[in-house]
């Protein structure tokens, strides 16, 4: 039902439970519609539409998917296959800290793991496991395009640059 991970364009709507109703708050909403004046078409503003959807709900459920479907008069499976294809949209519900480290090239070879390993070992969690008060989230990303500053952990809407273990070790005693 409603949690259920889609793993196809079909899924989306098949997973979708219909009578949980998903809706933009109105403050959300007229944020909404002020992002349809900035662009050409109502699926033009899908991407930002779901970064505002992602604010909204905390993560892109298979029922926020066919709303925004919905609004933006376009298939529920477009819009899985643009959240799929993306890793910056949460298809999974995250803790109130999501820690994401990235662990592609440039990351990795200065010493993204030893992070990344660093941060499920003091949570105790698995790869994508949120802690059981529902505070933490660790995932492995893929580039975060600062690959200039790498390695690099975004925390939420945070970017921490040139992170080390010692850093990100201080910065998650940090996140209440
Ligand atoms: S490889 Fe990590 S930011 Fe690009």
């Amino acid at each position: 039902m409603a949690h259920l991970q889609p793993d196809s364009p079909y899924a989306t709507e098949r997973y979708a439970d219909t009578t949980r109703s998903v809706e933009f708050k109105p403050d959300a909403k007229a944020k909404f519609d002020a992002l349809l004046e900035r662009y050409p078409t109502k699926e033009a503003a899908l991407l930002p539409a779901l970064h505002l959807a992602q604010e909204e709900f905390g993560w892109i459920s298979p029922e926020v998917m066919v709303y925004l479907g919905t609004l933006l008069e376009i298939e529920p499976a477009k819009v899985f296959g643009v959240v799929s294809f993306y890793n910056m949209y949460n298809q999974k519900p995250v803790g109130k800290h999501h820690v994401q480290v990235c662990t592609n090239l440039s990351c990795m070879i200065r010493n993204a793991y030893d992070i990344y390993d660093r941060c499920l070992e003091k949570l105790g969690l698995q790869p994508g496991e949120t802690t059981k008060d529902g505070r933490i989230t660790v995932t492995e990303v893929e580039c975060l395009g600062s690959c200039g500053t790498a390695p690099v952990v975004q925390i939420n809407n945070d970017y921490h640059e040139n992170a080390s273990v010692e850093s990100i070790d201080k910065l998650l005693d940090t996140l209440k």
